[in-house]
């Protein structure tokens, strides 16, 4: 088994982000001796840059030989008004989803109690909304038939779905029910479409494995609804890959900020933990994007990856304990916090190596 970790830094603030997830698992791996190798590699807006391909084959083959692999972000603001670019960054986000049969992209959402200030939803509504996201994520429209006229009067994308693609995530989402509430979500757009109706087929079909769990199936609209109406009604919430995509940026909010946010995808050999955010252009090197989501990611890492579930915890206790200790950055902070408490990005990633720093002098057995 290989301990190799790869980083894929990525575009805008991925450095800056990433940065702080790898001293995590740096400080975890030599405090444990696990004798994690590390390596890095171009993706996304500065692959293109320095090789014209936003996935270059040494990257891929960099994560083929890693155990795991964190990504920042990609993207850059120079391809958003402009859609003749055929070439963008965010083609090397899908293409190494497929590469590596990352199929299943596990999204936890969970309000920290100090951040329900920082939600624009009422906190009473909040307090206690603990779901977990099971995103299908290499099928779907996202890699379906495309196209574009030559007169460009006319595209179009394709919704696909095999069976088994369904399945694969389906035993997942209910694998994980089975160990938290026994609750299933199953969202599609079963009234209009096809895909959806045959996901619904298959997820009514697999349930008969798992009867302790409840499923309720939901259609799209009216989850993107219910997600704020009520989160607490939610435990896992299984979908397809673009109703994904918008409701798990949708229930960000429940977590109090996409800055929160991490998430895992895993299916083959390989695992890929990212947080959910983009690659905020707007604010790339000024010292201010929140580094917790690609902290949480690496606690993803070493909690999937690894198998290393109480260190994982360590690390999420000592961001918590940060919180608590009132430090924030801007994209957390509310009315009430003092100034003085809205750090940057390497401060506040100090602050939480300095709270994981006493976490494990403290644990008496870790
Ligand atoms: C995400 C992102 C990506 C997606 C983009 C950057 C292609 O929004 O991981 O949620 O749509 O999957
Ligand atoms: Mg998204």
């Amino acid at each position: 088994m290989t301990n190799k970790i790869t980083i894929l830094a990525g575009d805008g603030i991925g450095p800056e982000v990433t940065e702080w997830g790898l001293k995590v698992l740096q400080y975890i791996g030599e405090r444990f001796g696990c004798d994690f190798v590390f390596d890095q590699g171009l993706i996304g807006h500065c692959a293109i840059e320095a090789t014209g391909d936003p996935l270059p084959t040494e990257t891929l083959v960099k994560c083929q030989s890693s155990k795991a692999v964190l990504l920042g972000a990609v993207g850059h603001p120079s391809y958003d008004y402009d859609p003749s670019k055929t070439i963008r960054p965010e083609q090397g986000l899908l293409r190494i989803r497929k590469a590596l049969g990352l199929y299943t992209n596990i999204r936890p959402i969970k309000i920290f109690d100090e951040l329900i200030g920082a939600s624009s939803l009422k906190p009473e509504i909040l307090k206690g909304a603990d779901i977990l996201f099971f995103r299908e994520l290499t099928g779907g429209i996202y890699f379906g038939e495309r196209g574009i006229s030559p007169d460009q009067l006319r595209a179009y994308d394709t919704m696909e779905y095999n069976r088994f693609e369904i399945e694969r995530i389906t035993e997942r989402a209910f694998e994980a029910a089975m160990k938290r509430n026994k609750k299933l979500h199953s969202v599609d757009k079963a009234n209009v479409l096809d895909t959806s109706r045959l996901w619904r087929d298959v997820v009514q079909e697999m349930s008969k494995k798992y009867p302790e769990v409840e499923v309720i199936h939901m259609y799209v609209d009216n989850a993107a609804m219910q997600l704020i109406r009520d989160p607490r009604q939610f435990d896992v919430v299984l979908t397809a890959n673009m109703f994904g995509d918008i409701l798990t940026d949708e229930a960000s909010q429940i977590s109090g900020s996409l800055g929160m946010l991490p998430s895992a995808s895993v299916g083959k050999e390989v695992g890929l933990f990212e947080p959910i955010h983009g690659s905020a252009p707007d604010i790339t090197g000024q010292n201010i994007a929140n580094p917790l989501a690609t902290i949480l990611s690496s606690a993803l890492l070493l909690d999937i990856a690894f198998d290393m579930k109480d260190e994982a915890d360590c690390i999420i206790k000592a961001v918590d304990d940060v919180l608590k200790d009132g430090f924030r950055t801007r994209d957390i902070a509310d009315s009430t916090t003092p100034k003085s408490m809205i750090i940057g990005t390497d401060e506040i990633g100090t602050e939480v190596m300095q709270a994981l720093e006493v976490r494990l002098n403290q644990a008496v057995v870790i």
